[in-house]
């Protein structure tokens, strides 16, 4: 049912979205609300994956989103990014409504990087031309400017001497730093993250999750969905534990992984510390 809620139409409705959405931002830290996810539910046919969401993320927050394989990680992701339609909810970007009819949708995706486990470079462009693909055709960025700015954002992430080789000479370390970086190179407002580096050989991970790190020093908004707790204790600013498509606790890394509120949780939590995963 889309359009349920009362602001679905307006895309450019900043009036009805924000902190119009009701229950405060409840975020401690006062930073202006990047991403708002209220009643958020999702099906495929029978199975309901998504259970009433309700998430609010301020500017420059990094969300680590946990849970068993299933539990709905990877959906929520592909919901904020419009690649799934929703049963009901609403989601705002920057206090704007950007779920329901109306939507330009390939307008909000631009605003919106997403990077998913299997890299998907272009095989058939070099690095450059990788990350300069789309904001010359998509902004609008001349060649030159595009060029530059791939440039530096390859220097950036230690990829600088790579610009001019071929995916296929990269390892999946590299392939993966350079495809966050072609997200990066649509000057995003907010990142999602989706295990990353689960495809990746251990010792290629680190340097994966060094790009990350140096990312959220650079006050990138991300939401990024791991089964790597080291690295959600190390780099969130916030965790959200899901199970069967709810958020069943959400806390800074400290407190949740240190004293979880919730029995499922610290059953959760308890089944990575057997399998020797944290
Ligand atoms: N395109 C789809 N069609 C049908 N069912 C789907 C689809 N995508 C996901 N699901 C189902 O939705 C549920 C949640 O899947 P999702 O991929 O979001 O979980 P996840 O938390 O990301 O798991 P993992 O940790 O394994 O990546 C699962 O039951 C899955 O089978
Ligand atoms: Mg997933």
């Amino acid at each position: 049912m889309p359009g349920a809620d009362a602001s679905g139409a307006a895309v450019g409705g900043s009036a009805a979205g924000g902190s119009a959405g009701g229950g405060g931002r409840g975020l401690g830290g006062g930073g202006a609300e990047a991403l708002r996810i209220e009643g958020l539910w999702k099906a495929f046919g029978a199975n309901q994956v998504l259970r009433g969401i309700d998430l609010s993320v301020a500017a420059h927050e990094v969300i680590c989103l946990i849970g068993a394989s299933g539990s709905g990680k990877s959906t929520l992701l592909r919901c904020v990014n419009l690649l799934e339609g929703i049963e009901a909810g609403t989601i705002w970007l920057d206090g704007q409504v950007i779920s329901g009819p109306g939507v330009n949708q390939n307008l909000v995706r631009r605003h919106i990087g997403i990077v998913f486990q299997s890299f998907n470079l272009f095989p058939h462009m070099t690095v450059e031309r990788n990350v300069t693909l789309a904001p010359t055709k998509v902004l609008g960025l001349s060649r030159a400017e595009a060029a530059e700015q791939a440039r530096v954002l390859l220097d950036r992430f230690g990829l600088a001497e790579k610009r001019s080789d071929y995916p296929d000479r990269l390892s999946g370390g590299q392939q993966q730093r350079v495809a966050i970086v072609r997200a990066l190179a649509m000057r995003p407002r907010l990142m999602l993250l989706d295990e990353v580096t689960s495809a990746l050989d251990p010792e290629l991970v680190a340097e994966v999750l060094d790009v990350i790190r140096e990312l959220a020093s650079g006050g990138m908004t991300m939401l990024i969905a791991t089964h790597e707790m080291g690295f959600a204790r190390d780099i969130a600013s916030r965790v959200c534990f899901l199970e069967d498509g709810q958020i069943v606790e959400q806390a800074p890394p400290a407190r949740l992984f240190s004293e979880p509120s919730d029995e499922r949780t610290r059953r959760f939590l308890r089944r990575i510390v057997d399998a020797g995963r944290m």
